[in-house]
């Protein structure tokens, strides 16, 4: 998560969203951070401190004028923390932090601080559209020292909707994550395609897979955690879309051409990357029929229980005639060849079986012909549906042999030689 040894300010405010604070907070152990919690008096009303400091391990500050802190508590928390999260943060925490205040703890850390504040807001919808409200965030935007995350639509503590609902735990912590991240790719717009592809040949049936998207949806989850603007093209998958990263969810490989061809942009420019992780079907049904297909065996059921199928003659076994798909990684490496660019960098999957020097050829290959910049190879028997999996970047020029690790792992070796080759 790139959280690991980073110290993270935990600033809690007077909301009932304040109980969700816990939950980040343990979020943000899990992945390795220090959390230093920091509370202001009315969100202590809220949730208790035992609560805050059993979490994290660490004293509770709110009072800046506690006798027993030996020196200055604001300037040396802000000097500890590699990022300050206000979570949540009311309508008068950010009309105070709008106004430059520093008559509290949390205000005047925010004074202080020398890196990323990140703000996720809750309060009634009412109060969030208050033209007051408004201006304050716009104050706060204008500055350009606070990053607010939400608020969100959906229920508050009042049973209402609307737009006013703090953020998720998970994602304020993706977004804390990305604030203290590397930021290599910070700028650039990186498209990953992963999954399957369903080619359907009746309503109920099609022709597929075993592709879970793991690998795919893991580099477009790293790719928003190392700061690009992410789009996910995803064939069916069970797994939730990345935090931050906009997925658009496709069937079939020719709507997966399109929405590609779609975020890639005319001349290919719309996009710095493409990181083909798709497990592309080459082949449809020639014909998708519309009416579910009916089996001949209903109406030939040997009371015998034989097995039927081998004594239907086979003229009247449904037949499934394949069509060819299109190519998608081919098409769009012979269209940026033929526009003599080099970029969006290409970056092409290889899933064979066979052994360790096969692959690797199989790879090479397939670099060549796609005309990408770099392929991912690896077995499919050590890597579908696995967590882990061992792999190969093969380029024009090299090819690296790494061992069996984590695919989070993996997908930030391939962004390493990702941000390598953007320069
Ligand atoms: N790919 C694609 N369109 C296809 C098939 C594959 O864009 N119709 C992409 C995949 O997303 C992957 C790379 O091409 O990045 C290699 O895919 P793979 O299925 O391993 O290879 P194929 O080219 O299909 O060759 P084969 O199935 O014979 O191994």
């Amino acid at each position: 998560m790139h959280l690991s040894g980073k110290t993270v300010a935990l600033c809690v405010t007077g909301s009932i969203a304040a109980y969700k604070a816990v939950e980040v907070a343990r979020l943000l152990k899990k992945a390795g951070a220090r959390v230093l919690p920091v509370m202001t008096a009315s969100a202590a009303k809220f949730v208790g401190d035992v609560t805050f400091s059993g979490i994290t391990g660490e004293r509770v500050a709110s009072d800046m004028w506690d006798p027993s802190w030996k020196g200055e508590m604001h300037i040396e928390l802000a000097q500890a923390a590699d990022v300050i999260a206000i979570v949540p943060a009311t309508a008068d925490t950010l009309a105070r932090l709008a106004q430059g205040r520093a008559d509290d703890l949390t205000t005047a850390l925010v004074l202080s601080a020398r890196g990323p504040v990140l703000c996720a807001p809750a309060m009634h919808p009412r109060m969030w559209e208050h033209p007051a409200t408004q201006a304050n965030v716009l104050t706060l935007l204008q500055q350009g020292r606070v990053e607010l995350f939400g608020p969100v639509m959906g229920e508050v503590a009042s049973g209402e909707r609307g737009v006013g609902r703090m953020a998720e735990p998970e994602d304020i912590v993706v977004r804390l994550a990305r604030a203290v991240g590397p930021g290599d790719l910070r700028g650039r717009h990186v498209v990953v395609s992963a999954g399957p592809t369903h080619e359907a040949w009746d309503p109920v049936r099609f022709l597929g897979n075993r592709s879970s998207g793991k690998m795919g949806h893991l580099v477009a989850a790293r790719a928003f955690i190392r700061g690009a603007k992410v789009t996910l093209v995803s064939g069916p998958v069970a797994l939730p879309a990345p935090s931050g990263v906009h997925r658009i969810s496709v069937e079939s490989a020719r709507e997966m051409q399109i929405e590609l061809l779609r975020a890639l942009g005319d001349d290919l420019l719309s996009a710095d990357a493409l990181v083909m992780a798709a497990a592309v079907a080459d082949y449809r049904p020639q014909i998708t029929h519309h009416e579910k297909i009916k089996t001949s065996r209903a109406t030939s059921l040997d009371p015998s229980g034989a097995n039927v199928s081998d004594t239907i003659p086979s003229t009247a076994l449904p037949m499934v005639l394949l069509a060819e798909n299109p190519d998608i990684l081919a098409g769009i490496g012979e269209a940026r060849a033929r526009g003599k660019g080099t970029r969006p960098v290409l970056v092409g999957f290889a899933l064979e079986t066979g052994n360790d020097e096969t692959i690797v050829e199989y790879a090479r290959k397939k670099r060549a012909e796609k005309r990408v910049d770099f392929v991912v190879a690896n077995h499919a028997n050590e890597s579908i549906g696995k967590d882990e999996t061992r792999v190969w970047l093969v380029s024009e020029e090299t090819v690296d042999a790494f061992p069996v690790m984590d695919k989070a792992r993996v997908a930030d070796l391939i962004l390493d030689e990702l941000v390598r080759r953007l320069g």
